[in-house]
């Protein structure tokens, strides 16, 4: 079975293109010609609007899609109350005050197996967040492990969900089409888009950013030019394939951080044609174009910026999502490993795989560290040794896939995360034997 699912995700057909105005139909005759409602739409299909963003916001950043279904996702019964997660409470939404503000670095282990049933959504932890969900402001950090693929249908009220597959690939079919994901890709399914989980191996691990503030864009370029960083073309929209399915269908809706559960009497993932720049999309990091130095220093990592989230303020991104991908440093006089710093952002490190160049060890894929504001890091004893005395040849590095939700407010953590299991003991010990080099004679 996951083979077939396997063969049928890696043939998938998409569209290329961040945030176009793409358009497709999945039967021929679908889509309305000049207009977005006509009095009949095609087909006998119902027209409906799906809004990201205030009718009136810039034309550049407005995002909406027009979607042609079977029924109006109007046709619904009322939500009741679920637990949240699989019951379990795992699925957390800010604003957080679970714990008081920990200003220390902390480390956590991968997520441990879950019970055996779990589809991505009961699979869903939260480690922590900011700002506040119903304010439109904010993000949150979860982790998810699962072992089986969805039967029911989820749709995010409080924001888009940035996946970032770690172990085991996904089939995501949403109300758009279907998209692939595996490990060292990342999929973003936009607010309010409904969607179900497949697994395509035995069992899924990674990492989501809900980002409750504006859609996720790519960064300017400033003196970079018209190309690079993570290139527009390179991003993948699904084409239209639509489930005509009448019989019950759960369908659950995570609004103002509470889980609601209705049983629907067909599949709302039934949009025949769509067209707009409101979509899912997936986007595989091997594509990122690094930039570096050529002559000496290295510049801030946001030069390795994938997508922001801008706030009101210039330059001050809600949230970023960042990619230490594979380069070559050749920066002469240079330390090169990322330099010690204190930062006002608060930045959670994630591990998609192999190892990243400022910490020797601990840090392992499918686990995740978090620095908060003004906390003081860097590169841990051994690398700084070994970094000091190396040779400074032209050197790859290419032995991992690290990445960062960095954002303009602490991360506060849960209860859950606190007082995890698989929360590492002594993080602080990695800087504690940096020796004293000073010497007036030096
Ligand atoms: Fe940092």
């Amino acid at each position: 079975m996951s083979e077939d699912l396997r063969k049928m995700a890696e043939g998938l057909e998409h569209l290329s293109g961040f945030g176009n105005e793409h358009s497709s139909e999945a039967v021929p005759g679908a889509l309305p010609h000049g207009r977005n409602s006509p009095q009949r739409a095609p087909l006998g299909l119902y027209a409906e609007q799906l809004s990201g963003t205030a009718f009136t916001e810039p034309r550049a950043h407005n995002r909406r899609s027009w979607l042609y279904r079977i029924r109006p996702s109007a046709a619904h019964p009322g939500f009741t109350r679920t637990g949240n997660g699989n019951g379990n409470g795992n699925l957390r939404t800010a604003p957080f005050a679970e714990t008081v503000p920990d200003p220390n670095r902390l480390r956590w282990n991968p997520l441990p197996e879950p019970p055996a049933g779990t589809d991505f959504l009961g699979g869903l932890w939260t480690l922590g967040g900011n700002g506040d969900a119903a304010q439109r402001t904010g993000m949150a950090v979860h982790l998810y492990h699962a072992n089986a693929s969805m039967d029911r249908v989820f749709s995010d009220a409080d924001g888009e969900l940035l996946i970032v597959p770690e172990r085991g690939g996904l089939l995501l079919r949403t109300e758009f089409g279907l998209l692939h994901a595996e490990p060292g890709e990342v999929a973003l399914i936009p607010r309010g888009v409904r969607f179900r989980v497949d697994l395509l191996d035995a069992s899924a691990r990674g990492y989501v950013c809900e980002n409750y503030g504006a859609p996720f864009r790519l960064p300017d370029l400033g003196p970079i030019g018209a190309n690079g960083l993570a290139n527009a073309r390179d991003f993948r929209a699904p084409v239209a394939a639509y489930e005509d399915v009448e019989g019950p269908v759960e369908v659950v809706n995570k609004f103002c951080g509470n889980l609601w559960t209705a049983t629907y009497d067909h599949s709302p993932l039934d949009v025949v044609a769509w067209h707009g720049n409101f979509t899912p999309y997936a986007y595989d990091l091997r594509r990122f174009n690094v930039i570096g130095t050529i002559s000496y220093d290295h510049p801030d990592p946001s030069i390795f910026t994938v997508l922001t989230s801008p706030s009101d303020t210039p330059g001050l991104a809600g949230v970023d999502f960042v990619v230490f991908a594979p380069r070559w440093l050749v920066g002469e006089d240079t330390f090169r490993p990322p330099y010690f710093h204190r930062n006002v952002m608060s930045e959670y490190m994630g591990l998609i795989e192999g190892a990243y160049d400022a910490k020797a060890e601990g840090f392992v894929p499918g686990g995740g560290s978090l620095h908060n504001m003004m906390s003081a890091h860097g590169p841990d004893r051994e690398t700084f040794e070994k970094a000091s005395a190396a040779e400074l040849k032209p050197q790859k590095v290419d032995d991992g896939l690290a990445f960062m939700f960095e954002t303009r407010w602490p991360v506060l953590t849960t209860e859950q995360a606190a007082q995890a299991e698989h929360r590492q003991q002594g993080y602080d010990d990695v800087w504690s034997g940096l020796r004293r080099h000073f010497g007036p004679l030096h």
